[in-house]
């Protein structure tokens, strides 16, 4: 399955800002919001819709609308909750799920630690979000999560992806679209994404 790289200069120049450690919270988190608006607007050009006839003040019209309750959101705490008011702006009556996890920080293995999904889950499409795409790991464990619940499609929103992320989502779920802001180089020795924007979790949250 292929991957869907944003390339436009708007997103080009929000990256930038969101990357630059002087960046302060309030800012980054309403980058990822929008850039997460971007991804979102993107990984729906492959919606259906369903046709309706609607009255417009001068005519009756026979148009087409997307049926929101047939989506389900899903962000990976804590991160992906900062994409989470982004999507909701354009798709407000889409419905959401958690899924906690954390990296360890010695092995760099996801820790699942929370599970909560829209009932009839396994009838809608599935969008997962997690800013960061590394190793690969939280995606993963969280595409087989959503699997065993019985969903057939799934699509991964990212705003950086590692090219070793990507590998292995690719190779463990080819069914599943990644879409990101950017590509980046590649992983350090603590497997942060180079050149990143540092631990997304942190600078939405202002922990650290
Ligand atoms: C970050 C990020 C992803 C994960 C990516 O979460 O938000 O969930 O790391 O790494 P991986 O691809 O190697 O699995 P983190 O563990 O920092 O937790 P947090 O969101 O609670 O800060
Ligand atoms: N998690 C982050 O928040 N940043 C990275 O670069 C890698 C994992």
């Amino acid at each position: 399955m292929e991957v869907v790289e944003l390339t436009h200069p708007l997103i080009e120049h929000k990256l930038a800002i969101l990357r630059d450690k002087k960046t302060g919270t309030k800012e980054f988190r309403e980058l990822v919001s929008e850039l997460a608006m971007f991804l979102c607007y993107e990984a729906m050009s492959e919606a259906e819709l369903e046709e309706v006839e609607i009255e417009t003040p001068i005519t009756s019209l026979k148009t087409k609308k997307l049926n929101e309750d047939k989506y389900a959101f899903v962000p990976i705490l804590r991160a992906g909750m900062g994409m989470l008011e982004g999507i909701t702006r354009v798709i407000p009556n889409a419905k959401i799920g958690h899924i906690g996890m954390y990296r360890n920080e010695k092995t760099f293995e996801p820790v699942n630690y929370y599970f909560k999904v829209p009932k009839g889950i396994e009838n809608k499409e599935v969008i997962i979000l997690d800013p960061m795409l590394a190793t690969g790991g939280s995606a993963v464990d969280a595409i087989e999560l959503l699997k065993e619940k019985g969903v057939t499609k799934i699509k991964f929103l990212s705003i950086i992806a590692a090219p070793e992320g990507i590998k292995r989502v690719q190779k463990e779920h080819p069914d599943v679209k990644i879409y990101c802001a950017h590509i980046d180089d590649h992983l350090n020795e603590n497997k942060y994404i180079v050149p990143g924007l540092g631990d997304a979790g942190d600078r939405i949250f202002g922990t650290k």
